[in-house]
């Protein structure tokens, strides 16, 4: 949010809560904090003295924490707004107004007060359908560093270009579940609703197709069909008749374990059907996938020119300059090393940059002294179900890769590894799909490795 979008969001939130608007100064006061300024410059230019801006901010925070139900401070103020606009959800009707699930209008005592529009929908285009979103199954919003490039691709192919199916892939901490957060902040506007689920408990289809239908169609008087054809079929018309985001997180939790990736979990095979209806038919929708591999619906069915995308999320480079900052890291010129070396993940480099602050009190050149990689428990509790649920031929694939400290060639790895050449392609080929090998081009050569954490990681936990 810009500062005027943040000015005009809080007034709503004020402003339906108690039927006033903020004042002058207590405007000036939240633009001030949020831009970063202190009492002492708001005082300057709103040309008051700074202990008066005080206690006018004072009461502004308490009024801001009531409105909202949870404490606001000049800390938490950016992290708080955010995530509460995430949660705004306005009907079409124009006489709900609701803050997460709470109709703040028909709560409250000034529900006769004449509705403002949510800040999420243009206020100036009343012919607009209002989107109708539920977010409650989504982790808290938090700032993203530089994704401008992965939100740019994402929101021509699914508002410009109307893709149906878009996955967003990558290995655990690399940011799928934070981009897709912002891009619905982005693009939400375009659909008449919204739904994120996510699937961490691997529930069966039936039970999914539930939850998306008893949101989308709105009707509780309505008694679902209880077989899945007919709860799919009722969902695909739906989709066809309306315009819908669909957002299913951690998809990897209905693949298989222990084969190669992208099979699904026998009991959640059905699943297939869903992306393959919501993938080739046309309908006006677009369902989009986080996950550490794609389902082999994916890798069928994508390309440039066709209505299933997928997009491997990359780490964010220098970008994370900014979270070496936020922790206080010390010798910037060892953090394009630190970047690198963990691969701008940005899990990685948050669990790290802790690590350097809590030990070396944020000197970085003194982390960096030291030959072995350190990964600790907690970077390596997110590795360990990444590798732990590969196949055996990838297990035997990524110890051989990460006994070498460069990259080797398929040549090398059919000299030694045991492997005849349809395995070894297979296996390379999956292990790329789940991220975890890298490939370079090298006269006229491909060269395989794995990253130096993964590589640490499967040296100090043998698997194959
Ligand atoms: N671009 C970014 N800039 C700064 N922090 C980021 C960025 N992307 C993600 N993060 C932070 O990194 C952590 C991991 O991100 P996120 O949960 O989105 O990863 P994920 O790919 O969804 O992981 P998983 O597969 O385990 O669900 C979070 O703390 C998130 O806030
Ligand atoms: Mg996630």
């Amino acid at each position: 949010m810009d500062v005027k979008e943040v000015l005009r969001f809080a007034d709503d939130l004020v402003f339906a809560k108690t039927g006033e608007h903020l004042e002058d100064l207590q405007e000036a006061i939240l633009g001030g904090v949020w831009e970063g300024q202190k009492y002492s410059q708001i005082a300057e230019v709103s040309h008051c003295s700074e202990g008066h801006v005080r206690n006018v901010a004072s009461k502004l925070w308490k009024r801001l924490s009531n409105v909202l139900g949870e404490e606001v401070t000049p800390s938490n103020l950016r992290s708080t707004l955010e995530r509460r606009q995430l949660f705004i959800i306005s009907s079409n009707s124009g006489n709900d107004f609701f803050i997460g699930n709470v109709n703040v209008c028909k709560d409250s005592q000034f529900s006769e007060y004449p509705q403002k529009r949510s800040p999420s929908t243009p206020t100036s285009d009343t012919s607009q359908p209002q989107t109708r979103l539920d977010l409650a199954d989504a982790p808290h919003i938090s700032s993203l560093s530089d994704r401008t490039s992965e939100l740019a691709t994402l929101e021509k192919s699914i508002v410009q270009e109307k893709c149906n199916l878009a996955a967003i892939l990558g290995i655990s901490g690399i940011g799928k579940t934070a981009l897709s957060l912002h891009l619905i902040q982005k693009i939400q506007h375009k659909f008449e609703c919204v739904i994120w689920r996510s699937l961490r408990h691997s529930p069966p289809l039936e039970t999914t197709l539930k939850t998306l239908l008893e949101f989308l169609l709105n009707k509780p008087e309505i008694e679902l069909p209880t077989s899945i054809p007919d709860r799919l079929s009722l969902l695909m018309e739906y989709l066809r008749k309306n315009r819908c985001l669909i957002i299913l997180d951690d998809v990897q939790t209905i693949l298989s374990s222990g084969q190669l990736a992208g099979n699904y979990r026998p009991e959640c095979e059905n699943y297939s059907i869903l992306f393959r209806q919501i993938g080739e038919t046309t309908h006006n929708s677009c369902l989009i996938l986080n996950s550490w591999e794609p389902p082999r619906e994916i890798t069928a069915l994508k390309g440039e020119n066709s209505p299933v995308r997928a997009l491997q999320l990359k780490g964010i480079g220098a970008a994370a300059v900014e979270i070496f900052r936020q922790k206080s890291l010390l010798n910037p010129e060892k953090w394009d090393n630190l970047i690198n070396t963990y691969r701008g993940n940005p899990l990685w480099l948050k669990i790290v940059a802790n690590t350097i602050q809590e030990i070396f009190r944020g000197r970085v050149a003194d982390f960096l002294k030291y030959d072995r990689l350190f990964l600790g428990e907690e970077l390596a509790a997110t590795l360990y179900p990444q590798i732990n649920r590969l196949s055996e031929l990838e297990k035997k694939l990524i110890s051989r890769l990460s006994r070498e400290a460069n990259s080797v060639s398929i040549e090398e790895l059919l000299q030694d590894a045991d492997l005849s050449p349809s395995e070894l392609f297979n296996g390379l080929q999956s292990l790329g799909r789940r991220s975890l090998v890298e490939r370079e081009e090298q006269e006229n050569e491909t060269l395989f490795s794995v990253c130096p954490v993964v590589r640490q990681y499967v040296l100090s936990n043998p698997v194959g």
